[in-house]
């Protein structure tokens, strides 16, 4: 069973991060099925790695886009991605150095933190930008 599943409760209603956040869950659960099926820790952090990258990225893109409309709220969302960028970094460093174990910590907080950050900040963002497109 998946990690976790996008559905349309988690839609923000703005198709262009709707399409981001299913790549990221699909990229969340690749590591937890690297993980499950017993591959190497090596094997287990390329899967993590691209995870982080698409999560940076993804970060950017929705910056990008509050930035382009005039979010009145771009300072606070940007400062949730840089804690979370921080911590998830943070945690990948532990990772290599063999001291965290990904199926523990890293997976189970990724889950909780950017379902809640979708549900609640995520979710003003998208209504903001598609009152802005519409
Ligand atoms: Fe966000």
């Amino acid at each position: 069973m998946a990690l976790l599943e996008w559905s349309e409760d988690l839609s923000v209603g703005f198709d262009e991060i709707d399409n981001d956040h299913k790549k990221l869950i699909d990229l969340l659960n690749d590591v937890d099925a690297a993980v499950a099926a017993g591959h190497a820790p090596h094997v287990v952090g390329g899967f993590l790695e691209e995870l982080i990258s698409y999560t940076i990225w993804h970060f950017r893109h929705e910056e990008d886009l509050m930035q382009a409309h005039g979010d009145p709220d771009i300072l606070m969302h940007k400062a949730q991605h840089a804690e979370l960028t921080e911590a998830v970094e943070d945690l990948h460093l532990k990772y290599l150095d063999g001291d965290a174990d990904v199926a523990q910590t890293l997976l189970p907080f990724l889950k909780d933190w950017l379902t809640s950050h979708i549900l609640e900040t995520d979710m003003k963002t998208g209504a903001f930008l598609a009152s802005r497109a519409a």
